[in-house]
């Protein structure tokens, strides 16, 4: 018997949670304090510069680029992002291998006996080009498993969450793995559709299933769902809910063909499920969710806010860097659809469509979505 609860496993020793501290402080610097110099010298040094030469400044990333990829400051903000990436994984990675045996031992006792369910589908081909990719440079990637009970890609991401978690300030004592912007899309939630009260909720693309367990909390009568692709992403949100105490519903599925019935779900949301997500499968999944939803069902998703029309070019440049160098692949294409288009396309009406921000301590979350209207067949 493993007694320790799963979020209490997760405690990076004392040099560990040094470590960690350091590459979220080197984060913070490279894309904060790093950026904004960057931003400024573009004001004052490479764009005039392209001015003197082009008579005009440049017009978007594309003419930029190369203008920031002979710059010694942008390459060494590139060098930072990228080493400071690495470091993430290495550091994380100590953790994780440390307690992954006792970890994987209280996962397999606290889900013999479950309260919710984990259907896994290993004929499941995982769709292309998500399959060969590597997000976020995550060494083996999101779908990388040694056997039914290896729990190391989805262990090493939510490392990767509790690192940002620390590295903005809060105590390394705080509860682990408690739902953040979860909590946030919920608030939004009900602040846009107070009359909701789902019966059964679904969370596409959950990952770990933290952030799927604001959902439960917020409407503790419901039956929440979560399905992900990663056979140890949806393992590790099975067993993070059965610790809690918790009756939640996991699949292994791709978010376009889920295999739940026709309006089997009153709420289906997403959190930073389509930057990560190929711009010609994005529709099919907004199709699917139209499929899925009853009448009168809500679906919103939130994700990052890096619309090109919003962003000064030097952002659009480092942005468009991450994507090519940083495990980001997916990121410009969702930023460049407009997808209140597409979800009008995949059978949303104009007028149940939204698409806004909505703000967050000093940024900005991006939702988008729409409802079903009630009795709409
Ligand atoms: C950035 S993670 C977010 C996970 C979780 N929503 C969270 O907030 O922590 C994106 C997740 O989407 C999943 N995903 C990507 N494409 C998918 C698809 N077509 N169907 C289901 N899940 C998908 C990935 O496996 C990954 O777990």
């Amino acid at each position: 018997m493993h007694a320790t609860a799963l979020r209490e496993l997760y405690r990076p020793l004392h040099d560990e949670a040094a470590r960690q501290r350091f590459v979220g402080v080197l984060k913070g610097f490279a894309n904060g304090t790093l950026e904004q110099q960057l931003a400024a010298h573009y004001e004052s040094v490479l764009q005039p510069r392209f001015a003197r030469e082009q008579g005009h400044a440049p017009r978007d990333r594309d003419e930029a680029r190369a203008l920031f990829e002979s710059d010694p400051l942008f390459q060494l903000w590139g060098s930072m992002v990228y080493n400071s990436q690495d470091l993430m994984w290495q550091t994380v990675d100590e953790t994780c291998r440390r307690i992954e045996a006792d970890f994987e031992a209280r996962a397999r006792q606290v889900t013999a006996q479950p309260r919710g369910s984990l259907t896994l589908d290993p004929a499941l081909v995982i769709p292309k080009p998500i399959a060969d990719v590597e997000i976020h440079r995550q060494p083996g990637g999101y779908f990388a498993s040694a056997g039914p009970d290896d729990l190391h890609a989805a262990l090493i991401y939510f490392g990767t969450i509790e690192l940002y978690r620390s590295a903005k300030g809060l105590s390394a004592n705080a509860a682990v793995g408690e739902p953040g912007i979860g909590r946030f899309i919920v608030s939004v939630l009900k602040r846009r559709y107070p009359d909701l009260a789902p019966r059964r909720i679904l969370d596409l693309g959950c990952g770990p299933g933290i952030e799927t367990t604001a959902l439960q909390e917020a409407f503790p009568e419901a039956e929440v769902h979560g399905v992900d692709l990663s056979a140890p992403f949806v393992k590790f949100a099975h067993a993070w809910a059965e610790d809690r105490g918790a009756a939640m519903h996991f699949r292994q599925a791709d978010a376009q063909r889920t295999g739940y019935p026709d309006g089997h779900f009153d709420l289906i949301v997403s959190h930073i499920l389509f930057h990560e997500t190929w711009h010609d499968i994005a529709p099919r999944i907004f199709a699917e969710a139209r499929r899925l939803l009853a009448p009168g069902g809500v679906f919103l998703n939130a994700d990052v806010p890096y619309q090109p029309a919003r962003m000064s070019i030097p952002k659009q440049v480092t942005n468009d860097w991450q994507v090519r160098n940083n495990g980001e692949p997916f990121w410009t294409g969702f930023a460049d659809t407009d997808v209140a288009a597409k979800l009008r396309e995949a059978g949303f009406a104009a007028d149940e469509v939204v698409a806004t921000y909505e703000p967050l301590g000093a940024g900005q979350y991006y939702f988008f979505g729409g409802r079903r209207a009630r009795g709409a067949s």
